[in-house]
């Protein structure tokens, strides 16, 4: 069975004073459980899109772009409408699916570049994801005040997103060679 973790059970969380790292633990556990009996690329990545954006605190967007030729095109997410397609190398997110590196922004309005699709978005976090050598996409998370993204998050993110990858069947024509 799924279980959910309530924006308001995730704050007692907090207010209890776990860590971090216990949190992306616990959620670690719960991506199990949502992924349970199914490895379908867009429902896993609806699923995992939902369970974190209701789990963590002060975010106003988290989602996933996919690899699509040269672009990154816009996949399941939580969040307002977003940008469609961004190319290669532009934005925050094209420079990580570039660089193959997760980048973490603590002033979006500092960024070179950043491609502002909510305003409210202050800092930002993008984790790639790869798999057998081939850029598969990228996880963007957006929060709505500065420096809300750690090295902590960057560690917890990239752990949810090697489940995400172990459980779920990427479809060939999802990947690009670089
Ligand atoms: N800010 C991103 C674009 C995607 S949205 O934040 C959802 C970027 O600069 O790549």
């Amino acid at each position: 069975m799924m279980e959910h973790i309530s924006e308001h059970q995730s704050g007692e969380l907090q207010e209890q004073g776990s860590s971090k790292a216990e949190q992306y633990q616990l959620l670690a556990e719960q991506l199990g459980s949502v992924f349970e009996n199914e490895s379908d690329f867009i429902a896993n990545m609806a699923n995992f899109s939902a369970l974190i954006y209701h789990s963590l605190a002060d975010l106003n967007w988290a989602g996933f772009y996919i690899l699509r030729g040269d672009a990154l095109i816009l996949g399941p997410f939580q969040g307002q409408p977003a940008c469609v397609r961004i190319p290669l190398g532009k934005g925050v997110c094209g420079t990580s699916a570039q660089r193959w590196e997760t980048i973490r922004v603590d002033d979006v309005h500092q960024f070179p570049g950043h491609i502002a699709c909510d305003s409210a978005s202050q800092s930002e976090i993008v984790i790639p994801i790869i798999k057998e050598e081939r850029l598969v996409g990228v996880l963007d998370l957006d929060s709505p005040i500065l420096k809300r993204f750690d090295a902590d998050d960057a560690a917890g993110l990239e752990a949810l997103i090697s489940i995400f990858m172990s459980l779920t069947i990427i479809p060939q024509q999802s990947t690009n060679a670089l």
